[in-house]
């Protein structure tokens, strides 16, 4: 089988809705909201763009004809909800330019719609140029991936020059550029580096989700390195480790978004916006096209009603919600010097 068409059975069959960090943040409820839910607003800008709802759908696939239903079906969507929407990577397709079309069809179905091409951080600045020309897209999302990588079987071996390509492309670049993991989450250390070298928005993607070592090493003959099936930070944990950056650089949030829920406590971490690709994948594999887009019409209600009992107006106002951090999370926080009291009382 197609490795784009192994990945895409693989995320479909592995996807779980268990427990995961975003159980261990909590909202301390008052019982005075003070407003209505006429007054609220869950729109959100960033790099520019503005959304009229905070989440979005997260890179995926292309490069195969299986790959290209979905990619057309995931344009239909973006374009009927008007959210914004990532390519899956595009390397396929510079490499062989008869797979162009399985990413071309997401463009075709959306014409005007926000869409960011995909590529790994192994590519150069031509590369980025072409990945955007194809799709015509309105940014880029690089994507970090070592842990995927090193399990994969025929995975790449070399990343020394990861970096150096992330800051060539961003500094030559005319479209907005957001770095992102694959759902190994970011350290503090990995978002200073990113903005030491000159990036301006990252998506933080932890773990808790769809998880690419348990997919690639499902593809082993001997699936011996499932040791690493959990590796990486939770999405909660990246974002505790990324608040000491928000005020210089965009933080956006996925992996392991369950439930609208999920969302709002992420938005009330400092995401701008929260991306979500395992749910509606899955979503739209078991339950089709009509049926995954009334599922976002509903999450858009649902965070209309969150943000009214939470007693925030707007997307920023949720940065002043009071949250309560359970143990796990309390034990990083202190191992790595973040203040969680901060949370607790927020004005
Ligand atoms: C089938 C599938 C394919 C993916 N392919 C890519 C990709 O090509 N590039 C990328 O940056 N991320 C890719 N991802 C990772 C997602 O963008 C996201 O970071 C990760 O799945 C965590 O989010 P989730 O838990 O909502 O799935 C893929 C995810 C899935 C489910």
């Amino acid at each position: 089988m197609n490795r784009k068409d192994e990945h895409l059975s693989l995320a479909h069959t592995f996807h779980r809705e268990n427990k995961n960090d975003f159980d261990q943040v909590r909202f301390i409820h008052h019982s005075f909201s003070g407003i209505s839910i006429d007054e609220v607003d869950i729109s959100t800008s960033f790099l520019g763009f503005s959304f009229k709802q905070p989440f979005y759908i997260n890179a995926m696939t292309g490069g195969s004809q299986q790959a290209e239903k979905i990619n057309q079906q995931l344009g239909m969507i973006a374009k009927e909800t008007g959210m914004m929407i990532a390519t899956g990577s595009i390397r396929s397709a510079i490499k062989n330019p008869t797979l162009a079309s399985s990413f071309q069809i997401m463009r075709k179905e959306n014409p005007t719609g926000v869409i960011f091409a995909n590529i790994g951080a192994n590519l150069s600045l031509d590369n980025a140029k072409q990945a955007l020309e194809l799709v015509e897209g309105n940014g880029l999302q690089i994507h970090l991936n070592l842990p995927q990588e090193l399990v994969m079987p025929e995975g790449e071996r070399h990343f020394s020059n990861w970096l150096e390509n992330i800051a060539d492309i961003v500094a030559n670049l005319s479209v907005p550029v957001i770095v992102k993991e694959v759902g190994f989450g970011m350290s503090s250390e990995t978002i200073e580096t990113l903005l030491s070298i000159g990036v301006k928005a990252v998506d933080v993607s932890g773990n808790g989700g769809t998880s690419f070592t348990q997919i690639e090493n499902a593809r082993r003959l001997k699936k011996e390195l499932s040791f690493l099936d959990d590796w990486g930070q939770s999405t909660v944990v990246s974002l505790l480790e990324s608040v000491s950056y928000q005020s210089q650089i965009a933080v956006l949030a996925s992996g392991g978004v369950r439930q609208s829920l999920d969302i709002v406590k992420a938005l009330s971490l400092g995401a701008k916006s929260v991306g979500i690709s395992g749910t509606i994948l899955n979503q739209l594999l078991t339950n089709g096209l009509e049926e995954t887009i009334a599922f976002i019409q509903q999450w858009e209600e649902e965070l209309q009603l969150l943000y009214t009992l939470l007693g925030k107006k707007t997307t920023a106002d949720l940065l002043t919600t009071d949250l309560i951090l359970t143990s796990d999370l309390i034990h990083w926080c202190e191992s790595r010097g973040i203040s969680y009291q901060q949370f607790a009382q927020r004005k």
